[in-house]
């Protein structure tokens, strides 16, 4: 046990001031925010999360030992380059940020601009800061791209390596790249947002660093990564949906195609999960139980901009109110992956493995609970906040 518990995630101290770590009342994905005691309450029983943040004797489980993740990943070679790598799209075939974008080279740029410009007014301010938040959250690349390289495995020790994990760590990031360069380009052109500011936050959270608890473990990065992936496809899907409720056909475009590509990344990742599944239930359902307790953090939830200690808090309450994302979507999330990697029949399984499934069983359960006390109400009336990135404006 010993020997193992050094190759499990360990939860040194944060990197940065506390004041801008988000509340504790964020239950499993901090898109969710709950405010009342009784839910509060649940959420401590379920995660056994204390506000002071993750107990390590709670939370540190038997993990494989390191060599059973190169044989096992090592047995995946053939398969992942037959059924992953596919999944990645060659960069001639690929869309790209200009594609969406005024022409600055082209005659008619000005008149581009101008008319993208008028299709943005009719959008209210609160749709731009979740626009703002999708957008900073893409442009963290740096930080996922330097996660995964930290990841044993995936991880490209030439810069050159030609293991298939190596190969989609670069291609998944060459991709994502585009992501928040688009965003990026559209929301400096639409002349809605304080740019400086977002800029600001975007170097502030590069530099705060990731904190999603899968340290430098195979099996956690690909469960982490199935359900961020899918929640970041509902997410872009979403303000695509808005965006065309809105009248901006073009905006809609933008952030349905990220919200494809996402969809393209979350397969990868899922299947990868569910292979280890196949391989190593014990493992992967253990790993995934740590995971449901340590919580499935939103990339981006150590964001601040030098002013707003709660921004990703007060974010998050945008993003519920307009109906980016909500409990429902989570619960649905979290069902759509326990089918896909067959979770509840797995069997044949050790005593920590059994441990584990009847854990992450129960947790629809107990989500269904909290949906029924949530006070979807109070995070629709939550108070409206001033955001840097509208000009101080309130949303
Ligand atoms: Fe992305
Ligand atoms: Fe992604």
């Amino acid at each position: 046990m010993s020997q193992s518990l050094n190759k499990w995630p360990t939860f040194s101290p944060q990197p940065i001031a506390t004041s801008i770590i988000p509340s504790p009342k964020f239950f499993m994905c901090s898109a969710l925010h709950f405010s009342t005691k009784e839910a509060e309450n649940l959420r401590k029983t379920l995660t056994n999360i204390s506000p002071q943040g993750p107990k390590r004797n709670d939370l540190v489980a038997q993990a494989p030992p390191k060599e059973n993740f190169d044989e096992i990943f090592k047995s995946m070679e053939g398969w992942a380059r037959d059924n992953i790598l596919p999944l990645l799209k060659p960069a001639k075939e690929c869309w790209q940020p200009q594609d969406f974008l005024p022409d600055a080279s082209s005659d008619g740029f000005y008149d581009q601009l101008r008319q993208l410009q008028e299709r943005t007014k009719g959008i209210p301010d609160e749709y731009f800061v979740v626009l703002v938040g999708n957008m900073i959250t893409e442009e963290a690349l740096p930080s996922y791209h330097s996660r995964i390289n930290g990841t044993e495995i995936f991880h490209d020790k030439t810069g050159v390596d030609d293991t298939p994990w190596a190969i989609w760590a670069r291609g998944w990031s060459a991709e994502e790249n585009r992501h928040g360069d688009l965003l990026n380009r559209y929301l400096y052109l639409s002349g809605r947002v304080d740019m400086k500011q977002v800029e600001t936050t975007i170097q502030y959270l590069i530099a705060a660093g990731l904190d999603v608890g899968i340290a430098n473990n195979p099996y956690l990065w690909t469960i982490y990564t199935s359900f961020q992936e899918r929640q970041t496809a509902i997410i872009h899907g979403n303000t695509a949906r808005l965006a065309k409720q809105h009248g901006h056909a073009n905006l809609a475009q933008i952030c349905g195609t990220i919200a494809a590509d996402e969809k393209r990344h979350e397969s990868a990742y899922t299947k990868m999960a569910g292979k280890l599944f196949e391989l190593d239930p014990n493992g992967m359902l253990i790993a995934l139980a740590y995971m449901m307790r340590r919580r499935i953090e939103m990339p981006s939830h150590l964001m601040y901009d030098g002013f707003d200690d709660h921004l990703f808090k007060h974010l998050t309450q945008v993003v519920a109110r307009i109906g980016v994302y909500n409990l429902s979507e989570h619960k649905a999330m979290f069902q759509h992956l326990m089918s896909k990697w067959k979770v509840e029949k797995l069997n044949g399984l050790s005593s920590e493995g059994q441990e584990a499934q009847d854990y992450v069983c129960g947790i629809v359960q107990r989500i269904t609970r909290l949906e029924e006390i949530a006070p979807t109400k109070a995070t629709k009336e939550a108070p409206t906040v001033s955001f840097s990135w509208i000009f101080n404006r309130k949303a």
